[in-house]
């Protein structure tokens, strides 16, 4: 995360599009809550309290986190973003295109364009990306959770509490099925069923979309917020973490700078009620460490070259950064299919996920348009990273299809088996709408 300006920095070792996608866990109403506790940063200014914990970031992480803690603690979260509820591009699965493909700057997607090429989103809005994403559910496995150091039956404990809000079963229609039939021909078995477990074999997994089309997002888990215990501040901008040095072995955080959707600069600090006080910044894999490094925390020479007061130096910070491989391939069709997003995966033993969406044209453009936006899962790309195409061999009736590879990331045995499966899927359905494999 390094480079270009002091807010985006980014070796990120992208590998790219869109046959895998490896997906992560978590993700996230049909009546909007009306939360007493949400307000606009402008309006409650100054700030007369000070806070048990103070959250950067009311994200996928961050809004389950702040709902928890205001059960014995006083919680402030601080969001850059507005509400989610009552924009269909958000709440609505056929709109998934629409909030990737909006690049203003109050838009809830903040594009940005790794080194290596990939176009992305970062989330702006409260919900975080379960706000932008594709949707899908699913349960870490035990030995994920294991070697994370995390407490296995706090987790197990922790999932019906996230699921019986946002995880639906989703209706498996006729391209997903036929998805989940061309999975288990081409042999990834067993066949699971429907399981929120990430198990080897296909699956029809959870999705945050409930049958109706609606998104349930992160937000919708501040509903087990004590409302007397939590403040949520929307378009608050954190801008540095406060550190006190003075008598200190260590600096020692007590409060964040933030600015609100006018431009005026605020501060909010931390209690001393408790010890366990703490700043937790949920600001996403991006927003996290950038901020840490615009807080003076980070490589010092990197930090200097932006002028930035050096409190800790920390060649960690902001290193290693890595996206996920993701090979996609566009296939158009003359005939429409139904409008889905992910529902099943192909879970491989060698590490690999297969999982495919249908049916989504773009921003009204013509079906077999090139010029259909889809974020991260968009054809348009630098082309030169585009090497390889798989798929070509049964797919080069249609015009565009782009799909990209990082030549890294091959696979010769993943390749066979994806061939297969293309081949299996087009004389399944007669061809389709921009579906992505
Ligand atoms: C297009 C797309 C499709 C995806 N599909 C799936 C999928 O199907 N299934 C799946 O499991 N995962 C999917 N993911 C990944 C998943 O959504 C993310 O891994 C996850 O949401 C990240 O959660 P987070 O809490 O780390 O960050 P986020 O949810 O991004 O939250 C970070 C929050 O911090 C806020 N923030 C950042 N900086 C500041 C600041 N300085 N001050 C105040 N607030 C700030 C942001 O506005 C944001 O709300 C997808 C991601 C994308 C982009
Ligand atoms: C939301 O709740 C507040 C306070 O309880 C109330 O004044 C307001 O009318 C409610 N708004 C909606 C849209 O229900
Ligand atoms: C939805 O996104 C489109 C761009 O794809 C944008 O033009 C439109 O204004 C957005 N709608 C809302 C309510 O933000
Ligand atoms: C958590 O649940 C999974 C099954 O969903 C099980 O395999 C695992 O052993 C459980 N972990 C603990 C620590 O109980
Ligand atoms: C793990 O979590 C469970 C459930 O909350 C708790 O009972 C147990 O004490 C925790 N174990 C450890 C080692 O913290
Ligand atoms: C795309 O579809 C339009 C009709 O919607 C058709 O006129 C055009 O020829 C098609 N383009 C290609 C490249 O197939």
């Amino acid at each position: 995360m390094r480079g270009r300006n002091s807010s985006m920095a980014t070796p990120l070792r992208i590998c790219v599009l869109c046959l895998i996608f490896c997906v992560f866990q978590w993700c996230c109403g049909e009546q909007p809550p009306n939360y007493t506790f949400v307000r606009e940063a402008s309006d409650v200014s100054p700030l007369r309290e000070a806070f048990d914990y103070i959250i950067v970031g009311g994200g996928t992480a961050g809004c389950p986190l702040a709902a928890t803690l205001s059960s014995k603690y006083r919680v402030l979260v601080l969001e850059r973003g507005g509400v989610p509820y009552g924009n269909p591009n958000i709440t609505r699965l056929e709109n998934f295109p629409r909030t990737l493909a909006d690049d203003r700057p109050d838009s809830p997607a903040q594009r940005f364009i790794s080194t290596d090429g990939v176009i992305s989103s970062r989330a702006r809005v409260l919900g975080g990306s379960s706000c932008l994403n594709a949707g899908f559910y699913t349960r870490a496995s035990p030995e994920y959770v294991a070697r994370l150091g995390w407490n296995g039956t706090l987790v197990n404990e922790s999932y019906p509490w996230v699921e019986a809000v946002v995880a639906h079963v989703p209706i498996v229609r006729e391209w997903q099925s036929a998805v989940r039939s061309g999975l288990l021909e081409v042999g990834i078995l067993p066949d699971n069923g429907e399981t929120y477990d990430h198990i080897i074999g296909t699956k029809v997994g959870g999705s945050i979309f409930d049958n109706d089309g609606n998104r349930h997002t992160a937000a919708d888990l501040l509903q087990y917020a004590d409302p007397q215990n939590i403040l949520v501040l929307i378009h608050a901008n954190v801008h540095r973490i406060l550190f006190r040095t003075r008598g200190m072995r260590r600096p020692r955080a007590y409060g964040v700078a933030y600015t609100d959707s006018r431009g005026s600069i605020h501060r909010a600090y931390l209690s001393r009620r408790t010890s366990r006080s703490e700043i937790i910044l949920s600001a996403g894999a991006l927003g996290s460490p950038q901020l840490m490094m615009l807080s003076g925390i980070g490589p010092a020479d990197h930090l200097q070259s932006f002028n930035i007061p050096v409190l800790s130096d920390n060649s960690e910070v902001g290193a290693g950064m890595a996206d996920n491989p993701m090979n996609a391939v566009f296939v158009p069709s003359p005939n429409p299919t139904e409008i889905s997003l992910i529902e099943v995966v192909g879970i491989t033993s060698f590490g690999s996920f297969i999982e495919c969406s249908s049916g989504f044209t773009g921003n009204g453009l013509a079906a077999n348009s090139s010029e259909v936006f889809l974020g991260i899962m968009s054809p348009q790309r630098d082309r030169s990273i585009i090497t390889h195409n798989p798929c070509l061999g049964i797919a080069n009736r249609y015009p565009i299809i782009e799909p990209t590879c990082i030549t890294d990331c091959y696979y010769t045995y993943f390749y066979g088996l994806y061939y297969r499966l293309c081949r299996k899927l087009r004389s399944m359905l007669k061809g389709m709408f921009y579906t992505i494999i």
